[in-house]
């Protein structure tokens, strides 16, 4: 049995958990395979919400396993308090949640070298979520990092003093004022290490191939978006992981051939969270409303989102990038109402007309060419059946698969796990 792949085509944020929680009933096994707890997926079901950061979301189904694979860097402290509040839910933890001994561990003075860098940067920050994940990822490529496995060793506490005891020069290199208590988050760190060994901690990549050979099926969870990858984002403002497809391979153990679908998830606007070029950003009414009507607050910080149209080349490169099979059209319901609504189709770069993304997506001279579509005004929400989708939002889906040659098989039109038309 092969392996699908779930991934968000934009910045993040576009609805992946939403997803993953209505595929799960699908396979046997939900994998995470890069990132942390910077990310954010909702999930909507039976009026409640519950948002997850380094847990896979197929964790409200029951008898699936959820693997947290060695390419996620995991921070124990957010770990217990995500176990803590899904508790209630009846989930049975212990059977249904596995840790990669390879996955690394976010210390607390990773945490406190994101802030100082940042900090450092003034007003060229990345925005970082100021959880840990850069200074984690560079220890880990570094070759120093501290993984799942070595708390398993008895030398495990001297391990981490050395690296703390860097870490903390290093912060100090930083020059910059921070406002903590070392003792206090260490305090916090060791308590929750207690509780992450009742986790089962596997060898996740052969975990994966017994359940290949018993032919269970598998889905892979991205988290961010592939205009956050560290080899193909908007450099320098990305995340340090792999968001593509390949991240699968590498944060698994699946091989490249045992991939089948990809599912590309992407919203019917754009948002981004955090700092870097956006070159169909809007400052109007327009982008005010993609806000308000999207609730489009970042799941993990709270912080607001940045709206604005969708960008056709970045969703092309991103298909391309990703081997995107199948797309997933995410918060169409947000668009409704609107008397217009555009996509960029290509960019005016440098006097030329473009249709790929330049090295410097920040350059001053990208301006976003748009094709204009009429918007349509019915209430999504209410539709049970994607026949009945409005006339003026089929020609917007239909452009869409036209020019990127993939079918959209999903048009997502709330929140809720309910809220979604197959196609
Ligand atoms: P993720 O990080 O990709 O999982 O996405 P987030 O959970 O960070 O952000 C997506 C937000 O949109 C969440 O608040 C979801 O509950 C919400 N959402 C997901 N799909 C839809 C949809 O089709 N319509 C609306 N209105 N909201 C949605
Ligand atoms: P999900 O999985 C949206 C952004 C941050 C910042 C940059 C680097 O919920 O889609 P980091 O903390 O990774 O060093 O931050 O990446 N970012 C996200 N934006 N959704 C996310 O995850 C993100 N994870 C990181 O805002 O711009
Ligand atoms: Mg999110």
């Amino acid at each position: 049995m092969a392996v699908d792949l779930l991934l968000g085509l934009q910045w993040g944020d576009e609805g992946k958990g939403k997803i993953v929680d209505v595929l799960t009933s699908k396979y046997d096994v939900i994998a995470r395979f890069q990132g942390g707890p910077n990310a954010g997926h909702t999930l909507v079901f039976n009026d409640k919400k519950y948002v997850l950061h380094t847990i896979p979301s197929g964790i409200f189904h029951e008898n699936k396993i959820n693997l947290i694979g060695n390419g996620v860097v995991i921070d124990p402290v957010i770990l217990n308090k995500e176990i803590e509040k899904i508790k209630g839910e009846g989930v049975n933890i212990s059977k249904s949640l596995f840790i990669s001994r390879k996955a690394h561990l976010i210390l607390p003075t990773h945490r406190l070298i994101d802030a100082a860098s940042e900090k450092s940067k003034g007003k060229n920050k990345i925005g970082s979520t100021l959880k840990g994940i850069g200074p984690t990822y560079m220890d880990k490529t570094g070759r120093n990092g501290f993984r799942v496995g070595d708390l398993e060793n008895d030398n495990w506490e001297k391990k981490y003093s050395e690296l703390s005891k860097k870490h903390q020069q290093l912060i100090s290199f930083y020059n910059v004022e921070l406002d903590f208590s070392l003792s206090e988050l260490e305090n916090e760190f060791f308590e929750a290490i207690k509780k992450l060994r009742k986790i089962k901690f596997v060898d996740s990549e052969d975990l994966l191939f017994k359940y290949q050979d018993e032919n269970k099926s598998i889905l892979a969870e991205g988290a961010q978006g592939s205009l956050l990858d560290i080899d193909f984002g908007t450099y320098p403002f990305v995340t340090s992981s792999n968001t593509t497809a390949a991240g699968a391979c590498t944060g698994l153990g699946v091989s490249p051939n045992s991939i089948n679908d990809v599912f590309g998830i992407f919203k019917a606007y754009t948002t981004r969270v955090g700092s870097g070029p956006f070159p169909t950003e809007l400052f109007d009414n327009y982008g005010e409303k993609m806000s308000k009507v999207g609730n489009e607050f970042g799941a993990t910080t709270g912080r607001p989102r940045r709206c604005g149209w969708l960008d056709l080349v970045a969703l092309k490169y991103a298909c391309r990038i990703n081997g995107v099979t199948k797309l997933m059209m995410m918060k169409t319901d947000v668009l409704s109402g609107f008397d217009k609504v555009l996509i960029c189709t290509n960019y005016k770069y440098r006097g030329l007309i473009i249709d790929n993304l330049p090295y410097d997506l920040s350059d001053e001279s990208i301006e976003p060419i748009y094709q204009e579509f009429n918007g349509w005004s019915e209430d999504l929400r209410k539709l049970k059946n994607s026949d009945e989708l409005p006339e003026n939002l089929n020609k917007y889906i239909d452009f869409l698969e036209k020019e990127l040659n993939i079918p959209i098989v999903i048009v997502s039109v709330g929140p809720d796990r309910k809220e979604t038309l197959f196609r």
